[in-house]
């Protein structure tokens, strides 16, 4: 089964960027459906249905605070045809990150060797696109802080309309105050 580790977003942030996505022409392609719009932690590939408790258990021993996400801006990733919303790359969060990819090496799963780059997908579209300088921007309710409270550990499953993701097992992080970053 292909699984990945992820941070789940508020429904009412992803309802928004559904719409904004939308008002943004795309080559053919497949837009993401709130309910699945997550931010990937670390992609974990295929692996066998034994290991889901090892997993289990690494994420259920990572201490980690919850944490507030703050999206930057809109972009494209031009030669695999995404379109995201980009993620402040916060303190927190690559703490969390590493953490996380940690946990997963000691569940024998390699961590990437590209830097980290936090984003949510929204589209998936075949060929090119750039966005204006116009299109970037976020509008202000989309430029609020908000909280994620658990980890969550998602399978991908292939479907006709394009992947679904099904919530494995998550973990609540500590209600620890962040310091504002
Ligand atoms: P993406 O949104 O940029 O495609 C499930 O596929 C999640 O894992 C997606 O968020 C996806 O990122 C991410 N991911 C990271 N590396 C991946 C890979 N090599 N293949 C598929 N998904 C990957």
């Amino acid at each position: 089964m292909r699984l990945f580790v992820g941070l789940p977003i508020p429904l009412e942030v992803a309802r928004a960027l559904v719409r904004l996505a939308a008002s943004i022409e795309l080559p053919k392609g497949r837009r993401v459906q709130a309910e699945d719009i997550h931010l990937t932690l670390m992609f974990l590939g295929e692996a066998e249905e034994s290991v889901l408790p090892l997993i289990e258990r690494e994420l259920a021993t990572l201490k980690a605070p919850s944490l507030k996400l703050r999206l930057t801006g809109m972009g494209t990733f031009p030669r695999a045809g995404v379109l995201f919303a980009d993620v402040e790359p916060s303190r927190a969060l690559l703490q969390l990150q590493t953490k996380v990819a940690e946990g997963m090496a000691r569940c024998g799963f390699v961590p990437e060797e590209r830097a980290y780059r936090p984003h949510l997908t929204l589209a998936r579209f075949r060929g090119r696109l750039r966005l204006n300088e116009a299109k970037r921007i976020l509008p202000p309710y989309l430029q609020k802080r908000f909280d994620v409270s658990a980890i969550y550990l998602y399978r991908s499953r292939p479907e006709r309309t394009g992947p679904r993701y099904e919530v494995l097992a998550y973990m609540d992080l500590a209600k620890i105050p962040e310091r504002e970053t």
